[in-house]
């Protein structure tokens, strides 16, 4: 949540705790999933390291079960209400989360891939997913998707999904490939 903005979600209002597409699932975490989480973290290392802030090191299990606890336990937690992505078996293919920390109105989604799920669609199929279910909730007219503009892989996403670009922003480099300039993709009736 950025310093002073309101949240957009009433207390009492979450979104479902799952989402089925057929070919893949969207559900909230367990505990039966930190196993699956530490692996396909590990797996991904060099690919999620590049560009998301909170992997800055390799994950040693017991930061995860931290993780895993506090997402199990909670809905949503801090971080907002974070998914895993699974296929039809149970494989984990990647995360995606709805949080509420940009201001009125407004929630974000974030998503990472399991490198070896990528290029398949996953993350844009859960993402259009999550952005309906997103305004579909009181008080919710505008979904952000935030990338770093050097995120070509990121912001492909929104592009796909037909998001608009509102506008690109200094913001501090917070992972090695990141460039500091930070793009905003926009959707929803509250876009203006
Ligand atoms: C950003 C990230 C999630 C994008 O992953 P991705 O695999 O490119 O995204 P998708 O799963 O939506 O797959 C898109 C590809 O599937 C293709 N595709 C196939 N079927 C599709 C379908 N039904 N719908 C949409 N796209 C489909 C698309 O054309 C695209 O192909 P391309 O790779 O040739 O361009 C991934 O690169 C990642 O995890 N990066 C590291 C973490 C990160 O940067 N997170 C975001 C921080 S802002």
């Amino acid at each position: 949540m950025e310093t002073g903005l309101p949240r957009a979600l009433a207390p009492d209002v979450a979104p479902p705790v799952r989402a089925d597409l057929g070919d893949i699932l969207i559900r909230r975490w367990t505990s039966q999933d930190l196993v699956a989480q530490f692996e396909a973290i590990t797996a991904s290392f060099d690919h999620l390291h590049a560009w998301m802030p909170w992997l800055t090191e390799p994950r040693t299990l017991d930061q995860q079960r931290e993780f895993n606890q506090a997402a199990s336990a909670n809905w949503p937690t801090d971080e907002g209400f974070n998914y895993g992505i699974f296929d039809s078996r149970g494989t984990l293919l990647g995360a995606i989360g709805l949080h509420d920390r940009v201001g009125p109105a407004t929630l974000e989604i974030g998503y990472w891939c399991h490198i070896a799920h990528t290029g398949r669609g996953v993350i844009t199929r859960s993402a259009a997913k999550l952005t309906e279910t997103a305004l579909s909730l009181p008080g919710i007219s505008r979904v952000e998707i935030r990338c770093d503009a050097a995120n070509t892989r990121s912001s492909a996403v929104p592009r796909r999904l037909g998001y608009r670009l509102d506008r690109i922003v200094p913001r501090e480099q917070r992972a090695p490939a990141e460039s500091g300039r930070g793009m905003v993709w926009v959707t929803g009736d509250g876009i203006g």
